[in-house]
């Protein structure tokens, strides 16, 4: 063995840089075809990963010898432009679909009687996502472009590129000048789910430190399209799009069916679906149709019907095209459970971080059991998707979801004169100008300091719980608060009186006055680190409240510290530094904490009397995350500081353990095996406090 690593060793230490480079891009094209094509790695992810580093480097040191198809350029890096609009050498059509049975025979009738013979046909499933044109030269994929309308589309070769499984070269395709081949671009739904679970937790990650929250995508073709148009490939290979093509453009190959073209497409290294069947006969198509109804459930991947085509291109040509779709082919389209009602009106509501999420009011409709009056829009994208007009006849769907969704306009039954609904540019409530995140799909308003959803936002969140712990106060109050202008930032709550309550007229009556004039008077007794929390500086959630409190004492030091002051205190990086820093820059807010000083709030550290109970975790660092069975978070987090231990605010180096109880976030469990933290069940550190 080792004989054969230094002889293997001695090989490579001979080779040039440019053979070491085309080594490398041909094992690491080996692999990923033995990964992703046939399941059966050869080698671990890591040895695949160092392979892809080295070559990186490589291309890195000589940026001239970099082939353009190297599988580096899958990993993805930023493309800085605007997308490039190309047009399509063919347009790329649509399809005529149905829901009915009849209309499908008639389909198949009308296709027998222009041709005067029955036709041969493929059957396909049809894979809701995105479609997608791909150019090689000379067998290299030199360009991928979107759809657009049919006669343009977006160049977004870089992050198609990120497509495991799409070749970047061909096998035996380098003498062929040009060939077009199309397809679906998808998201699986495993990686869907993945994608939406990672948003959510990290929006709540977002709320603690009073950031912008991200909207969380309708469906994986919602995701696809999405994480399609984003500008870093980076961002998108982490997505694991997939991709299935159904059509090649290719003269010089001389096929003559539709079905040669799917095998030849295998044959060149494609994916294509395995479940496609040639038929003669519209029974056997239907059975198909009939049998996938139930067998797409347990497919990887959404489909929404089957497409049925002419297979002979002799035919297809004979047939024809309209100007929008193929006379050979048509898309049989499966119900949902689905209802059909109109949009009344659109509502686009600002959220605490100052994101706009458009939401539809729909004319109340029964579906699946309940009565249907919202129906939630996601983002603009959605929106411009569906190309929604005020009034359209919508179909509502419910799928496994609880808010039912918009999943098509009927747009053939639009009554003319119908305003298209577009996305507001300013803000609907304080009328700022929106602006548009170009890494996520979230359009936002920038009016932070005056836009009243974000100032009851900033103030829920100080009333909260665990923060100020405010109780009587919720979003309607401060809402009216606000909207009356007593309110408009924390220190404003507690110079409200009991006659400014009650002139809010409904619901309040003395003795709810006086409540509420109690809560405030009560919750200057919560502790400095609670205040600093309810603060709602960005990155400063509990834990590093806690710490800065700690460290600083009190908040005048902790207004005073420099950069370097703050790194200095446990926990605290230089991204925490810099948010704090530029908090207490704020004159604004500088008045808001001489206010909350002026009424009495608690601004110094009284360190706690922890009850020291053992030792036994002296020394070791601990992160919680997750739900548990028998303890809640915080009483396991004051059991291990009662043993000694220490909370950490975040996975680092520094972290030994990770108490992961359910619903822990996969991509938080991930980083935390790549640093070997030691993962502890509920069991596992119950048995280690001796419990
Ligand atoms: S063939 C001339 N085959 O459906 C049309 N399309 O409504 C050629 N699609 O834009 C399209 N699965 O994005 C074809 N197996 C399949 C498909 C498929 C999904 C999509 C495609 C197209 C849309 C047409």
């Amino acid at each position: 063995m080792k004989q054969a690593n230094a002889e293997a060793r001695a090989e490579i230490a001979a080779m040039s840089v440019e053979a070491r480079m085309a080594y490398l891009v041909a094992e690491i094209n080996r692999h990923n075809d033995l990964y992703y094509q046939q399941a059966a790695p050869e080698i671990s992810d890591q040895a695949f990963d160092a392979l892809l580093r080295e070559l990186q480097d490589l291309e890195q040191a000589h940026p001239e010898l970099m082939q353009p198809d190297s599988p580096t350029q899958r990993v993805g890096g930023t493309i800085s432009k605007e997308f490039a609009s190309v047009e399509h050498r063919v347009p790329m059509l649509s399809l005529g679909n149905t829901y009915s049975e009849g209309e499908l025979r008639e389909f198949v009738a009308r296709c027998q009687k222009t041709l005067g013979t029955p036709p041969t046909f493929v059957c396909e499933l049809k894979w809701d996502g995105v479609a997608i044109s791909l150019h090689y030269e000379y067998g290299v994929l030199t360009r991928a472009v979107t759809r657009g309308d049919g006669v343009r589309g977006d160049d977004i070769t870089a992050n198609v590129r990120t497509i495991r499984t799409l070749p970047l070269r061909l096998a035996g395709a380098e003498e062929v000048p040009f060939l077009e081949v199309r397809g679906e671009v998808f998201m699986p739904l495993e990686a869907f789910a993945k994608l939406n679970h990672d948003t959510a937790e990290e929006n709540k990650r977002r709320e603690a430190d009073g950031k912008r929250t991200l909207n969380l995508f309708a469906n994986p073709r919602n995701a696809t399209a999405g994480t399609l148009k984003l500008q870093d490939s980076s961002v998108v290979a982490k997505r694991r799009l997939d991709c299935y093509v159904y059509n090649l453009y290719a003269d010089v190959l001389g096929l003559k069916t539709h079905s040669d073209s799917m095998r030849k497409l295998m044959e060149l290294g494609f994916q294509t679906s395995p479940h496609w069947e040639v038929y003669v006969s519209i029974d056997d198509v239907w059975a198909y149709i009939e049998r996938w109804e139930k067998g797409r459930n347990q497919l990887p991947l959404n489909t929404d019907g089957v497409v049925v085509k002419v297979d002979s291109f002799k035919q297809q040509q004979d047939l024809g095209a309209t100007a929008k779709q193929p006379r050979w082919a048509i898309a049989y389209k499966y119900k949902a459970e689905a209802a059909e009602t109109t949009v009344l009106d659109i509502e686009f509501s600002v959220g605490r971080t100052g994101a706009i999420t458009p939401v539809a009011n729909l004319n109340p409709v029964q579906l699946a059991g309940t009565t249907v009056k919202r129906a939630s829009l996601y983002n603009a994208d959605e929106i411009e998707r569906l190309d929604l007009h005020y009034g359209d006849l919508v179909r509502v769907e419910k799928s496994g979801e609880i808010i039912p969704k918009i999943i098509e306009v009927l747009a053939a039954q639009r009554p003319a004169g119908l305003e298209r609904i577009v996305f507001p540019t300013k803000c609907p409530s304080c009328e700022y100008d929106l602006v548009r995140d170009p890494d996520e799909a979230a359009i936002y308003c920038p009016n932070s300091t005056d836009c009243a959803p974000q100032i009851v936002g900033r103030l829920e969140h100080f009333v909260s719980r665990d923060a100020m712990y405010i109780d009587g106060l919720g979003e309607k109050i401060l809402a009216k608060l606000v909207g009356a202008g007593l309110v408009h930032n924390p220190a404003d709550l507690y110079r409200l009186t009991r006659e400014d309550i009650l002139g809010l007229g409904e619901g309040f009556k003395d003795k709810s006055a006086d409540n509420l004039m109690a809560s405030l008077e009560k919750s200057k007794e919560r502790p400095f680190e609670a205040v600093l929390f309810a603060l709602g500086i960005r990155f400063v959630g509990e834990t590093v409240a806690e710490k800065l409190a700690a460290h600083f004492g009190t908040l005048e030091a902790l207004a005073q510290a420099n950069e370097e002051e703050l790194t200095a205190a446990p926990e605290v990086g230089g991204r925490i530094a810099q948010s704090v820093r530029a908090w207490f820059a704020s004159a604004e807010n500088r008045a808001v904490v001489a206010g909350l000083q002026a009424a009495g709030l608690q601004m110094a550290y009284v360190a706690r009397q922890r009850e020291q109970v053992s030792d036994a975790l002296a020394g070791k660092t601990f992160l919680i995350t997750g739900v548990f069975e028998r303890h809640s978070r915080e009483a396991l987090a004051a059991l291990i500081e009662a043993h000694g231990g220490t909370m950490l605010s975040g996975i680092s180096a520094k972290l030994q353990y990770l108490v992961a109880g359910s619903g822990a976030g996969p991509s938080k469990l991930e980083k935390a095996k790549k640093l070997n933290v030691t993962m502890l069940d509920e069991a596992a550190i119950e048995q280690m406090l001796g419990l």
